[in-house]
């Protein structure tokens, strides 16, 4: 049985939790595979309201085996506290596996991405301040401490004494920080492994027997496309793949595991943190979007960049990811306005790019070309079917499905779990 990946295709905060929601019937193994506690899903089930940060979705369903997949990075305090909050909420989270070789936030990393940020001044990136770029550099550094490494205290000890003589240095010398202690770290940590070590299991050998048993295996993205460190508007972007690629690498199954590959985009735009942002709206019309949607950060309560559904950047995303689908979030929103931009491309020195640039400064510098579309006016919360649906914002979301070069499957109208549009039938 092949996977389905489900990706952001735009700057994050799409809505995933919900599109999670309405496959979960249908899923036995939710697989994060990729960033850490930055991410955010909102997920509301029978009425109550769940904000996970490092926990897949799948938890909330009972039938579900919910995977922390290599990809991740993981604090364990914060993971530790998202189960007890879960445990309190009446959901067991016995069933959650964390891969042994996902690495782990330290100290450091949180202190670190703090004083870099604020080191960078006007060039900062706005991260979370999770400690998920310092983390990742580790990673690749070679200087990582895996989850793996929490189980035994001798190994542990040993490598946190490498990577605390370099960090200590970099602390206190270029940041002016105090130094960290190795003791008190070593005591917190092995504590978290201690707790921890029930859940942790080779999660990519257990995901493969699941797709090989014929069991439905969902790949959840967070951030999206557009902040993918290789693919995405960088430097300001996450410091992992949240592309559908990322996916094999980060839970560990091959290409041909995957079939299905969703994207999620809102019906128009948003973007937390810097970085350039072609359709972005003007203020009054972004101060609607912001109100209308309630766009204020799950994680850090930051408001929102708004604008409008950028055509360029879904295209581009529809490439990177092999979209076989698309599903548009809060189409609700648009209802606030007589008249929806979409960009359909931009505009550098007198050149009309319809293709996503490949150079940074005409991505930076460009001019949106908007096409306005008519509005529809209408309250479109206790839309249920396409005929439901004002015919203004049929032709909005099939001229989406022009422009992006991918159809649309459903259409969400609001954050309860039954305001959903499906467009056509899927598998
Ligand atoms: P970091 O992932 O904390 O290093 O932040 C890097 C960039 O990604 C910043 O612009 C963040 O605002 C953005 N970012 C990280 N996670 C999310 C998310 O879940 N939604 C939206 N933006 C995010």
């Amino acid at each position: 049985m092949p996977g389905i990946a489900l990706v952001g295709i735009q700057w994050g905060d799409e809505g995933k939790g919900k599109v999670t929601d309405l496959l979960a019937e249908r899923t036995d193994v939710v697989v994060r595979y990729q960033g850490g506690n930055n991410a955010g899903h909102t997920i509301v089930v029978e009425g109550e309201r769940y904000a996970l940060h490092l926990v897949p979705t799948g938890i909330l369903y009972p039938h579900c085996t919910p995977v922390i997949g290599p990809g991740v990075v993981v604090n364990p305090q914060v993971l530790i506290e998202e189960m007890d909050n879960l445990e309190s909420r009446g959901i067991d989270t016995r069933r959650l596996l964390l891969s042994g070789n996902a690495h782990v936030i330290m100290p450091y990393h949180l202190e670190l991405d703090t004083v870099t940020e604020r080191r960078l001044g006007n060039n900062r990136l706005g991260t979370t301040k999770r400690g998920i770029g310092p983390t990742y550099a580790d990673k690749a550094a070679r200087i990582g401490l895996r989850v793996q490494d929490l189980l035994d205290p001798k190994i542990f000890s040993e490598k946190l004494k490498v990577a605390l003589k370099e960090k200590n240095l970099l602390l206190t010398r270029v940041y002016g920080r105090l130094p960290m202690d190795q003791k008190t770290i070593e005591v917190e940590y092995l504590a978290y492994g201690e707790r921890l070590a029930p859940h942790i299991a080779d999660t990519s050998s257990f995901v493969q027997r699941a797709l090989d048993a014929g069991r439905a295996v969902m790949f959840e993205g967070a951030q999206a496309t557009m902040l993918d460190l290789d693919h995405g508007t960088y430097p300001f972007v996450t410091s992992s793949n949240p592309i559908a690629g990322g996916a094999c690498a980060g839970a560990g199954v091959g290409p041909r595991d995957i079939e299905r590959v969703i994207g999620i985009a809102k019906a128009y735009c948003t973007r937390v943190g810097s970085g350039p942002f072609p359709s972005e709206a003007d203020p009054a019309d972004a101060e609607i979007l912001v109100e209308a949607g309630a766009e204020y950060g799950t994680t850090t309560g930051r408001k929102r960049r708004c604008g409008w559904f950028d055509a360029v950047a879904a295209r581009y995303a529809a490439r990177l990811n092999t979209l076989t689908e698309l599903v548009i979030t809060k189409l609700d929103v648009l209802s606030q306005f007589e008249s929806v931009k979409v960009c359909v491309a931009y505009e550098y020195e007198g050149e009309r790019y319809e293709e996503f640039p490949p150079h940074q400064t005409i991505f930076n510098k460009c001019r949106p070309i908007f096409e306005e579309l008519p509005g529809w006016g209408d309250d479109l919360t206790t839309a249920r079917s396409l005929d439901d649906l004002p015919k203004e914002a049929r032709a909005y979301l099939e001229a989406l499905e022009s422009l992006a070069g991918v159809p649309v499957s459903w259409a969400s109208v609001g954050p309860g779990r039954d305001q959903i549009v499906a467009l056509r039938e899927t598998a």
